[in-house]
């Protein structure tokens, strides 16, 4: 949905996050989020790369998994805190104040899976580039990264139609926080450049929200894409 873009508002005000964004977005994407989710299994290692208030590590702890939710803003996970507090799930969640700039501190193949909702639009072309490398480094041989994000669509007419709704939402976003998304161009073909396979690529009507799942290959296979 173009209308993503106001996450951004929503963010400057995180204890209105979660109404907001279940208003945007019709309720929708906690299906996609329940979708991404179905892959984990109990007892797994998950990174949630920008928890926020904790959407997707909420349903991850609660399959049972051990569930690292970092983000760079504090005030989000004093939200998530909250809620792992209220529902018990302490001994499943760690959430720690950090960047994807600091994902080199994780260790090397410590994760059964990488997930990844609505955040991977808010980096840096570096940024992103870089998270990609780590994600690779970090995931176990056969590990999963999951996504949901904004993208820039393919086909030309829905790119032109997708820039004129959210041309306008930019504007609207910039001179509320000053800052903007950068929906993602290419995110398949730049997770297989990272060395992941592609197992399912989902898209919107409009092509411009993607639900996706890669694995890193098990050690000696060859990366084979099968989109
Ligand atoms: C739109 S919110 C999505 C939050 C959550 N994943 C969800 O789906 O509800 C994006 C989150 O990414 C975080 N974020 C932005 N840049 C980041 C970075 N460089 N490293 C880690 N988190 C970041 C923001 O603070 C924000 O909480």
């Amino acid at each position: 949905m173009s209308t993503y873009i106001l996450m951004k508002i929503l963010e400057s005000a995180p204890g209105r996050y979660d109404r907001g964004i279940r208003i945007l977005t019709l309720g929708r994407l906690g299906k996609t989020y329940d979708s991404l989710v179905s892959h984990i299994k109990e007892g797994q290692r998950v990174l949630d790369i920008g928890c926020g208030t904790g959407a997707l590590t909420l349903k991850a702890a609660s399959k049972n998994a051990t569930v690292m939710g970092i983000d760079v803003n504090p005030q989000m996970l004093e939200i998530v805190q909250k809620k792992v507090n209220e529902l018990n799930l302490a001994q499943n969640i760690k959430l720690c104040e950090m960047g994807v700039a600091e994902l080199g501190s994780e260790e090397f193949k410590s994760y059964d899976i990488v997930m990844s909702g609505l955040t991977f639009s808010e980096l840096t072309e570096d940024e992103l580039s870089y998270t990609l490398k780590e994600v690779k480094r970090i995931l176990k041989p056969g590990g999963l990264l999951l996504i949901a994000d904004e993208v820039i669509p393919e086909d030309i007419l829905k790119r032109t139609i997708n820039w004129l709704i959210r041309f306008p939402l930019v504007i609207i976003t910039y001179l509320i926080t000053q800052t903007t998304t950068n929906a993602v161009r290419d995110l398949p073909e730049r997770i297989e450049e990272a060395g992941l396979i592609i197992e399912s690529v989902r898209l919107n009507k409009l092509e411009n929200f993607i639900e996706l799942v890669a694995r890193n290959p098990e050690e000696g296979a060859k990366s084979i894409t099968t989109h």
